[in-house]
């Protein structure tokens, strides 16, 4: 990577009458203090929608969230899918609590990944509420593939504009971090329900966001198994070296979590990385994902 990048609306934020943003980093995110989610209004609501399809991840400080108040605001972005890989939270079909325990080896979201890219429509937002965090560490990383696409080489844009990636749950389940038969240890109950222990779907390797108008590349190493007609061998060599690209230093930020914290990203155009670096402390966090539709 040689060339400076910059995702423009990092540099040039709009202004924003609901709430104070700070940009995070050249490539996306921003953190937002200065509003209730809990207790919003139409109009913050609409400010909310432009900043999330300028920066990609939005950091809500200082919230203070019943179950019931992320539900709510997750379902203004679109239907609220409960995730079917763990078990919900009691009481709330649409929440899965992502706990790791002090003793835990393993962590639920531990790769660079889009979420549930297996499905024929994954999710378009998830919303991740920190209820406990460890003193240090267990930060998530994001980055931008917007970016990751517009600085391929126009020739490796051509070769691979219309090729399709296949997709596929063999790689992994909902921790991202294990594969099939391992016994490796976390704490969220993650468990494949009938009918998805062999999910494949097929996606474009750019797909067109449908908001923005902008394409974004669509290649993470937890879920893409191989391009379609070839092998996983044959597929592996470019496959790895896009999933590299994907996620250089400069297309990411990063997000230190505190209680109260919530954070909402746009799985169309973002890789997202959850560092396992806590061993010994808790951190538990509450998501929601909202539905999305089938990339093109
Ligand atoms: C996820 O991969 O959805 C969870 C990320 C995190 O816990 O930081």
């Amino acid at each position: 990577m040689q060339d400076a990048v910059l995702h423009p609306p990092q540099a040039a934020p709009a202004h924003y009458e609901h709430f104070r943003l700070a940009p995070l980093t050249g490539a996306l995110g921003a953190e937002i203090v200065g509003v209730s989610l809990a207790n919003l209004s139409d109009a913050a609501f609409r400010e909310i929608e432009r900043a999330i399809a300028d920066h990609l991840v939005l950091a809500f400080r200082d919230q203070s969230l019943e179950p019931v108040d992320q539900i709510t605001f997750a379902r203004r972005f679109g239907i609220v899918e409960p995730w079917p890989y763990a078990r919900p939270m009691d009481g709330y079909p649409e929440l899965t609590e992502l706990v790791s325990e002090a003793g835990d080896i393993n962590n639920f979201g531990g790769s660079w990944h889009t979420d549930s890219s297996t499905f024929a429509k994954p999710p378009a937002y998830t919303l991740l509420y920190c209820v406990t965090a460890p003193p240090v560490g267990g930060d998530t990383s994001f980055a931008n593939q917007y970016l990751a696409w517009s600085t391929l080489p126009d020739d490796v844009r051509a070769a691979l504009d219309g090729l399709r990636l296949e997709h596929s749950t063999a790689r992994g389940f909902g921790d991202h971090s294990r594969s099939r038969g391992s016994t490796a240890v976390t704490s969220t109950p993650v468990s494949v329900p009938p009918g998805h222990e062999d999910l494949v779907s097929i996606h474009p390797v750019a797909r067109t966001h449908p908001v923005t108008g902008h394409k974004a590349l669509y290649v993470n190493s937890g879920f893409s198994s191989n391009f379609e007609g070839r092998t996983e061998s044959e597929s592996r060599p470019l496959m790895n070296a896009l999933a590299a690209h994907g996620s250089i230093p400069e297309f990411t930020c990063r997000i230190r979590w505190q209680p109260g914290t919530l954070v909402i990203w746009d799985n169309r155009c973002t890789l997202h990385y959850a560092h396992n670096d806590y061993r010994g402390h808790p951190r538990i966090m509450r998501r929601a994902v909202v539905a999305g539709e089938r990339p093109v």
